[in-house]
């Protein structure tokens, strides 16, 4: 149509130009001037002057138009060339051979544009990606269909980088599979994050688990080691004992009382414990007094009754150096068990509560045993005498509270004793 318009109006210019030049060369040599060709040949002289300011703006649009022309191509060459420095981009033909890389690709993979191009794609493949890891990216593209999935890739330097990639065929102008686009984000900065972290976490688990076969190890160790002084101590009551010809189960025995008084009277379970280990050292001084004393059968003398009775401070003076709740328990124990709560005992005729808890304890507990027991200066009494002597030693020997409770679980301490009878 516009084609059409023009050639119009080139017609119309051109039939103008030749009536005006048949008219002036009629005036030139007629000289015949009428009306009718005077009116004609204005209206010519206006469609000529119509005519060339229709040409002057249609000359004026064109270049219009190739200004705007130059302006749209110079954007889309800033448009190329940004998308070349910014875009990890790479064509490959069907046997995977590189036909064009972007700049921004050569930036990344740190190869120039000619040591890539008409070579396998794998160049860059990392030796991290497995060919099993890339089964499912052929088997998609093989299909025509577009493939997306990180990637990890080898630098020219053998650095890695990581990117997100979008894989897409490319088919030509007969709509024929020519090849593969490749276009990729750059995540190196955010796998490295995800590494780090996962990295992080493994060498927390591996630190827990140091941390709790630690942990382990120094339960292990400080069971053994409460195992082993528990041991010691009763091995040193027991040898106490052994001096004074009394048996191994005459420990065991006061122990046992000493630990369900201790409950019954409202120590705690671990003060209850601790009373248990520690009461077999009660006579733990015997092994400073002389055989002839500690084994004479029969009554002692004022002199030797002063030297026995010495065993209580030689005990306390063994182990009061010790900083060990055991065997500063075992101590006291030692110092105070022969103590009476009426201030008769030895050998500081402490009175009442002055006596520690674990001194009265382990008194009645030591007195109940020995009474019941075969000694080398003395038979065992009958249940009854000593049940009868218990009533009579209560606020004398004995704390009060202590003989109702041992009156109050008798039936208790009768089994304890029957679990570990003397065998002589
Ligand atoms: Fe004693
Ligand atoms: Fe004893």
């Amino acid at each position: 149509m516009k084609n059409k318009l023009s050639f119009l109006n080139t017609t119309a210019i051109f039939t103008a130009i030749y009536v005006l030049l048949v008219s002036l060369i009629q005036i030139y040599e007629y000289h015949y001037f009428n009306d009718f060709f005077k009116v004609s040949l204005l209206l010519l002289f206006f469609i000529l002057l119509y005519q060339l300011s229709k040409i002057k703006k249609s000359l004026s649009a064109k270049s219009e138009i190739q200004e705007e022309l130059l302006v749209k191509t110079n954007e889309l060459e800033d448009l190329i060339s940004s998308f070349d420095k910014h875009v990890i981009f790479s064509k490959t033909d069907l046997n995977g051979e590189i036909t064009h890389v972007s700049q921004a690709f050569c930036d990344v993979s740190g190869y120039e544009a000619h040591e890539l191009i008409g070579k396998p794609h794998n160049i860059v493949r990392h030796p991290d990606m497995t060919k099993e890891s890339f089964q499912d990216l052929w088997e998609t593209i093989k299909l025509g269909l577009t493939w997306y999935g990180e990637v990890k890739n080898r630098k020219k330097n053998g650095d890695s980088y990581w990117g997100f990639s979008k894989i897409i065929p490319e088919y030509n102008s007969e709509n024929e599979h020519i090849g593969y686009y490749a276009i990729r984000q750059n995540i190196t900065a955010q796998k490295e994050v995800e590494e780090l972290k996962n990295e992080l976490k493994n060498m927390n688990i591996h630190l827990e688990e140091q941390v709790n076969e630690k942990i382990i190890e120094v339960i292990n160790l400080n069971k053994e080691i409460k195992d082993t002084q528990k041991e010691v101590v009763f091995t040193m009551g027991a040898i106490g004992e052994r001096r004074s010809k009394e048996t191994g189960n005459h420990v065991k025995r006061v122990a046992e009382y000493s630990k369900l008084l201790a409950l019954n009277y409202g120590l705690n379970k671990d003060d209850a414990e601790l009373l248990k280990q520690a009461s077999p050292m009660h006579d733990i001084g015997k092994v400073g007094i002389p055989d002839a004393i500690l084994n004479k059968p029969g009554i002692f003398d004022d002199a030797e009754k002063e030297i026995m009775n010495t065993h209580s401070r030689l005990g306390y003076d063994m182990l009061k150096h010790s900083d060990r709740p055991l065997l500063k328990i075992a101590a006291t124990i030692a110092h105070e068990h022969h103590e009476k709560w009426d201030g008769t005992g030895y050998p500081n005729q402490l009175k009442g509560e002055d006596i520690h808890i674990y001194g009265r304890i382990t008194a009645l507990a030591d007195v109940f045993d020995a009474l019941g027991s075969d000694r080398i200066y003395k038979k065992a009494w009958e249940i009854d005498s000593i049940l009868t002597f218990f009533k009579e030693q209560r606020s004398k020997h004995f704390d009060p509270k202590l003989v109702d409770i041992f009156f109050e679980n008798l039936s208790d301490f009768l089994e304890i004793r029957d679990q570990h009878v003397d065998n002589l």
